[in-house]
């Protein structure tokens, strides 16, 4: 495990961004914790179905509000009581504002500094995704709509896979978005005809097209991908092969240098023009574990790898060091973001082959 100072990415040990922090079915309106960024955290979906994360520890007395089960407050069903959260302590109750709106035995007087804290989280996708701002801003940029594809006719929606507890940090996640040298070796892939990668702004793409042993139907067939981050906190893959497709992976630091990822995909089985049948779904699910696997031959590098501050690149690897540019801009102050997007934006091609080009 190696921490962002280690890696010297910026001022912030944790990037600021749109994040996963759960599936969600896991928010029901039984608090539970979950510790991320660092943070004791809390997250209960209210009585209107609205989902919410809080700071774990009340700000009377310090106690944890998701952790009991046995206060007569959980027995008795008042924990959540309709968008507010109580206490299993004294009682203290805690509204989606942050502020205290009940205490028990005093209904005369609430002091103002009874404020919890609530982070900025949105359901999206089936999945519930919190900014995280080391800067505590508003969110710099809309949570991104997963290509329109969720929910649209003819596809069917991913169901994600936790791929687990990584002591690795972000960035060597990161790296694969520049990593060409990769993809023959780890995921068997053959006649590369077009690599590259694109930065601009908060956002950086891999453009990749080439051959696959196994997921592509016909030999000649071509595997072509738009892939790419719009910040640190996940990817987002359109996908043109056997079935168009569109894929998800999240990494979430946990603790600095720890990091928690998952994967999702779904699929289009159809147009649109007819019913989606139980053996679409039974495809897409198929498709869906075929993308997950070859996601967890990066995971199994990931997890027992050692930490790599500079790799010893060579030029047809790709731009790691340009991907490690681009995502010091979300361990700074947002003011200084334009600056460093200045270093990397621009298109960079590692490899083209495409009949016409110069290298072909
Ligand atoms: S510690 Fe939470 S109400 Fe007292
Ligand atoms: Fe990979």
């Amino acid at each position: 495990m190696a921490t962002t100072k280690e890696y010297g990415f910026g001022e912030f040990d944790f990037p600021r961004g749109w994040f996963m922090i759960a599936p969600a079915t896991d928010a029901t309106s039984t608090p539970t914790s979950m510790r991320y960024f660092g943070m004791d955290l809390v997250m209960y979906r209210g009585e209107s179905g609205t989902v919410y994360v809080t700071d774990a520890y009340c700000p009377h007395m310090g106690a944890h509000l998701a952790k009991n089960t046995t206060s007569y407050i959980v027995l008795d069903g008042e924990h959540v009581e309709g968008d507010s959260i109580r206490c299993p302590f004294h009682g203290w109750r805690f509204g989606p504002d942050g502020q205290c709106n009940h205490i028990p035995y005093s209904e005369d007087f609430i002091p103002k500094a009874a404020k919890l804290k609530f982070h900025h989280v949105v359901e999206s996708a089936g999945i519930i995704w919190m900014w995280h701002d080391p800067e505590g801003l508003e969110p710099e940029w809309e949570l991104p709509n997963f290509g329109g594809h969720y929910g649209e006719p003819g596809w069917v929606e991913w169901k994600v896979d936790f791929m687990g507890d990584l002591n690795v940090h972000g960035c060597e996640i990161l790296d694969n978005m520049a990593d060409l040298g990769h993809f023959v070796p780890i995921h068997g892939a053959k006649d590369f005809t077009y690599f590259a990668n694109e930065f601009m702004g908060h956002i950086v793409h891999q453009y990749y097209s080439a051959g696959h042993r196994t997921l592509t139907a016909e030999a000649e067939d071509q595997l072509v991908l738009d892939t790419w981050y719009e910040g640190p906190g996940f990817l987002q893959s359109e996908m043109a092969g056997t079935f168009d497709s569109f894929i998800m992976i999240a990494n979430t630091p946990i603790e600095d240098g720890v990091s928690r990822a998952w994967h999702a995909l779904m699929v289009k089985v159809h147009d649109g023009s007819r019913e989606t049948t139980d053996e679409d779904r039974a495809n897409a699910l198929a498709y869906q574990e075929a993308s997950r696997l070859a996601f967890a031959q990066d995971v199994e590098i990931w997890a027992n790898k050692r930490p790599c501050f500079n790799p010893l690149a060579i030029p047809k690897d790709g731009p790691y060091g340009k991907v490690r540019q681009w995502y010091k801009q979300f361990f700074n102050p947002r003011e200084k973001a334009p600056e460093l997007q200045k270093r990397s934006d621009g298109l960079v091609v590692t490899m083209d082959k495409r009949p016409g080009s110069k290298a072909a």
